[in-house]
């Protein structure tokens, strides 16, 4: 198997010399191809910050992050922005829709940013990713005409309209029922097994944790629990 994420000593720290936050401390994590892995931990622990930072969207003050095998402290920022446009797709947790655009338009605007037309199979597949995430016939909607779990469902089809290598969804299923969020696991579950992507999920939802793959625990920005799901 394959690593296709990589971090080693990664710290991060907010503020100022005389107040810092470490949000992470020295975190050693790799992720295999081919897995869904949940990230749990108590508000604050450093999730959110983890993500950004193995997403290439921060970086890290110490530590090496290597995504399929490139070291991203070594990129500039336009290459960085280039390979997260071709093999990355990111859930924000605050879902950072744009207001003016309609759903379609939103879920389409990877493909926009990454080339400029959307082809017909473009708009086929973020149709077909709005179906799928329960909003069929709701691509004409901007995101104040939709409840937060609506827009937290076509953020979700936007970070995989550009079918990436690596998704991160940070609580994808924080503002959904039950059974919604069941929905939206197993899409992410056929991600995995049925494209062959990998995911990395920050959840407090235990329904989700339950079908990853693994369950990487934190705590003050550290690595407390690594728990591997025996095969069914
Ligand atoms: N931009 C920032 N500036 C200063 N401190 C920050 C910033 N972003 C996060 N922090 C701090 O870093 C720590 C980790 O934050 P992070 O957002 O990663 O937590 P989290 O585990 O995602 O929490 P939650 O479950 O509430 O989303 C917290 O103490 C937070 O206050
Ligand atoms: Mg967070």
């Amino acid at each position: 198997m394959s690593n296709l994420l990589e971090l080693e000593r990664v710290s991060r720290t907010y503020g100022d010399r005389r107040r810092p936050v470490h949000a992470l401390h020295g975190l050693d994590v790799v992720v295999q191809a081919r897995s869904l892995t949940a990230v749990v931990g108590p508000s604050g622990c450093g999730k959110s910050t983890f993500l950004q930072c193995a997403a290439g969207l921060d970086r890290p003050t110490a530590g090496t992050v290597r995504l399929a095998g490139r070291d991203l402290g070594h990129m500039g920022e336009r290459e960085r922005t280039r390979l997260r446009r071709e093999h990355v797709g990111f859930v924000f947790q605050a879902f950072n829709l744009l207001p003016a655009l309609t759903a379609q338009e939103n879920v389409l605007l990877p493909v926009r940013l990454g080339g400029g037309r959307c082809s017909p199979e473009d708009v086929a597949r973020a149709r077909d990713l709005l179906a799928r995430v329960g909003l069929d016939g709701r691509g004409d909607a901007r995101p104040g005409e939709l409840s937060g779990g609506q827009q937290q469902r076509v953020a979700l089809a936007r970070a995989l309209v550009t079918a990436p290598d690596i998704v991160f969804a940070d609580e994808p299923t924080g503002s959904l029922d039950q059974e919604t969020a069941a929905g939206v696991l197993d899409l992410l579950r056929g991600v995995v097994d049925r494209d062959g992507a990998t995911v990395v999920v920050v959840t407090h939802d235990p329904a989700v944790a339950a079908r990853a793959d693994r369950v990487l625990r934190l705590a003050h920005g550290r690595l407390v629990g690594d728990t591997v799901a025996v095969p069914a």
